[in-house]
């Protein structure tokens, strides 16, 4: 089994068109676990510091103005496969090309408010994780999750 971590963000957008609860619900009945999970704001230096990948490109500074304009939730969520498989669920970057039946594809219009990150691989989710949950703020559900993945 490949059990992994990522983080999972509904942005600003999200929070304020109230999607929370459907967004996670799809997380959810995919059968992956929630170990962590928040609302908080961030400021720049932590924006930056998360989306550091996309630094220098044109669309940065909107990216940051954007990320830290409102309160998010950040999830961290737990699965086999888990990366891959909340991609899955989340949709291409442009709701335009996303799939119907995934959250950008059902509920996004534009890629600058589409509504859901999430990690890209296993670096970026250590990496990313870090940014916004301390070691202690995990709970352990391996139980909950072996449920799910063993039948
Ligand atoms: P995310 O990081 O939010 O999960 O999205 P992603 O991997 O699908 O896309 P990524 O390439 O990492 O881009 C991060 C976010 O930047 C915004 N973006 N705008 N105007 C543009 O050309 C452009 N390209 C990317 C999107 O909001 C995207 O989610
Ligand atoms: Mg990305």
């Amino acid at each position: 089994m490949t059990i992994e971590r990522t983080l999972i963000l509904c942005k600003p957008d999200a929070v304020s068109r109230g999607l929370i609860g459907d967004i996670t619900a799809r997380f959810e009945r995919r059968g992956y676990i929630i170990v962590a999970m928040k609302m908080l704001q961030l400021d720049g230096d932590r924006a930056r510091a998360h989306y550091a990948e996309h630094d220098g490109k044109p669309f940065f500074s909107e990216l940051v103005d954007f990320i830290t304009s409102g309160p998010l939730v950040a999830l961290a969520i737990e699965g086999e496969n888990v990366i891959e498989g909340c991609r899955q669920i989340i949709g291409a970057t442009n709701p335009l090309t996303a799939a119907p039946g995934s959250i950008r594809g059902d509920l996004a219009q534009t890629i600058g408010r589409n509504l859901v990150h999430g990690s890209d691989s296993k670096g970026s989710a250590e990496r990313e994780l870090k940014i916004f949950f301390d070691a202690n703020e995990f709970v352990s559900r391996r139980h909950d999750l072996e449920r799910w993945i063993k039948g």
